[in-house]
């Protein structure tokens, strides 16, 4: 098995083929997709469908899977494997508005927590004919075209996240008081540095960061919609348009992704998906 990756577009990924990613990997077939994944942040591995045990397996190449909060999305023997299904049945079920709905807001998963998770891997079960695209922005190419005195300005910064803010333009779901225990905010850099690669990047989730630490709301909001408007560039973007069986593994530490929320009613559209945590958590 020869794997090959091919560059998926100017800002960012790449695609593997070659692959039989049902079947346990080599440690030079390992290692080839690990630094891959390093080098293009997004890796879009080209496969036929794996049961939830596959993915899981394949997974572990890139770290530890956890499994998520919501339980009620687990596989029953895997539960590291949630299965998402977001087939729109009725329609009332399709967002009116794509820019009210939480999964098309540009994001960093899970930035509320104090250890995000480095990785989110997602393969395609179930696509609809059209729209439904997973988009994804590099913020660290964003971060390298700032100024000098940009850059000098917001590595001083740190931002608060929360698991809901008021910047964000659509609303999380309703949790009962001792959910919204669990979550406290957190305070992350504004600019992290890659802890693997030591690349920095502007870590920015339009869903969850609510301010800069030690200013006011107004200032506070300029900072962050300057930082909104200039990492979602088309020049810094790539739009996945989904085959059934793609295998997409995206670094975290670097870049933001949103769900075009647009496609047709009653089409399936099933997602596997896992989180991958930092190895030294
Ligand atoms: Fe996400």
């Amino acid at each position: 098995m020869d794997l090959i990756a091919n560059p998926l577009s100017e800002a960012l990924g790449a695609e593997i083929i070659g692959g039989d990613f049902s079947k346990k990997l080599n440690d030079h077939h390992k290692k080839f997709l690990y630094d891959c994944f390093l080098k293009y942040h997004l890796l879009c591995l080209r496969s036929n469908k794996l049961s939830p045990k596959e993915l899981y397996n394949l997974a572990t190449t890139f770290g530890t899977p956890f499994t998520e909060v919501t339980r009620n999305q687990w596989d029953r023997e895997v539960p590291e494997i949630s299965i998402l299904n977001s087939t729109y049945l009725k329609l009332n079920d399709k967002p009116k508005n794509p820019k009210l709905n939480r999964r098309n807001g540009w994001h960093t998963d899970h930035s509320f927590k104090i250890d995000p998770p480095k990785a989110t891997i997602l393969h395609a079960h179930e696509i609809p004919s059209h729209g439904g695209h997973t988009r994804f922005c590099n913020t660290n190419k964003a971060y390298q075209d700032l100024p000098a005195n940009k850059k000098k300005f917001f590595n001083s910064l740190n931002a608060v996240h929360c698991y809901d803010t008021e910047r964000a333009p659509a609303r999380p779901v309703k949790r009962t008081a001792s959910e919204i225990k669990e979550t406290p905010d957190v305070i992350h850099p504004l600019i992290l540095k890659h802890d693997e690669t030591n690349i920095k990047s502007i870590y920015f989730n339009a869903n969850r960061t609510d301010r800069i630490v030690g200013y006011e709301k107004k200032e506070s909001n300029q900072i962050l919609d300057e930082i909104d408007n200039h990492i979602t560039q088309n020049k810094y973007r790539y739009d996945h348009k989904w085959n059934i069986g793609d295998i997409i593994i995206w670094d975290n530490r670097c870049l933001i992704h949103s769900v075009n929320v647009d496609y047709p009613i009653k089409e399936p559209r099933i997602h596997l998906r896992t989180l991958i945590k930092e190895n030294n958590i």
